[in-house]
């Protein structure tokens, strides 16, 4: 190759950034008490208060305010509406949490004997869609089918081997109403905070992956897992049913060549 000019010269400049780069890299890793160089220093030093640091801009040097006089945060514990200024807000909140108590905790209230009571449904301000169900039906298969398989009849994997036969989703003791067992507000109650019997935890509790509105979902797939078993073929668009009568046949057939379920689980 013929070094001209050009080259040499694109050479050095190469040569100058694979330099410059070295240096701006620095030796990842190496100690120094040295602050590091900051290149580009964006937002790495922001001016900032740490708690229960002094400041010499306040007279009393406080970082940390005190709440101005007749401000009140609204979460605050201790307002209970005794003191005057006070009643206002707390009646605000009640009013609000009353509101939400259905939504947020599946409970109105009280029972005359003090145990919580349980709305029967699922609160009207939840629309219940097509895709709502689907959500529950993705979660339900994700954490709770383990257990009380995909059906909820209490035969998953996990289920199966548990120390004692788990409920049976289809136990009319879970659709009657009149029951607290029967509510939708219960059924929450367990996906939320699981089950707890004489202070030994029974079921997990799923509040940490379940939010109220996808445990509402949860509960609205639990009652389609339990309607799909009492809905009549009549009830079925009557262009799906060869389909569906295929499947249960093969079904059926598949059932009586399998080997019997010795391994315990529920009903
Ligand atoms: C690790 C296993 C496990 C998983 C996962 C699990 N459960 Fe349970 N579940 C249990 C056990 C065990 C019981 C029985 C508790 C008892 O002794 O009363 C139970 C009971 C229940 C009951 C009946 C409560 C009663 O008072 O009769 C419902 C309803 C229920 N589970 C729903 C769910 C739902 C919905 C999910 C998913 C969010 C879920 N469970 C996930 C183990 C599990």
């Amino acid at each position: 190759m013929k070094v001209t000019n050009k080259t040499t010269s694109t050479l050095a400049l190469f040569a100058t950034i694979a330099g410059g780069l070295g240096v701006l890299s620095g030796c990842r890793g190496d100690r120094s008490d040295k602050p590091p160089r900051q290149f580009f220093p964006d937002m790495d030093d922001q001016p900032k208060w740490k708690p229960q640091a002094e400041t010499p801009f306040f007279a009393n040097k406080r970082t940390m305010r005190e709440t101005p006089a007749n401000v009140v945060a609204f979460g605050r514990v201790g307002i209970t509406g005794d003191q005057p200024w006070g009643k206002p807000w707390a009646l605000q909140r009640t009013a609000l949490l009353r509101d939400g108590e259905a939504v947020f905790y599946g409970t109105t209230g009280a029972n005359a004997d003090g145990t919580v009571k349980y709305v029967d449904r699922i609160p009207a301000s939840i629309e219940i869609t097509p895709d709502f169900i689907k959500l529950g039906q993705t979660k339900f298969n994700i954490y709770c089918s383990v257990c009380h398989g995909f059906d909820g009849a209490g035969k998953g994997m996990v289920g199966q081997a548990w120390s004692y036969a788990l409920p049976n989703f289809y136990d009319p003791k879970y659709k009657d109403a009149t029951q607290y067992t029967g509510k939708d507000g219960y059924i929450f109650n367990v996906i939320r905070n699981g089950v707890t019997t004489n202070g030994e935890q029974k079921m997990p509790p799923y509040g940490h992956a379940l939010n109220e509105q996808q445990a509402w979902a949860v509960v609205a797939y639990f009652r389609a897992l339990q309607e799909a078993r009492s809905v009549p073929l009549s009830d079925v668009p009557e262009s799906e049913r060869p389909a569906l009568e295929e499947k249960i046949r093969a079904a059926v057939a598949a059932n009586a060549s399998a080997p019997a379920n010795t391994q315990g689980g529920g009903k």
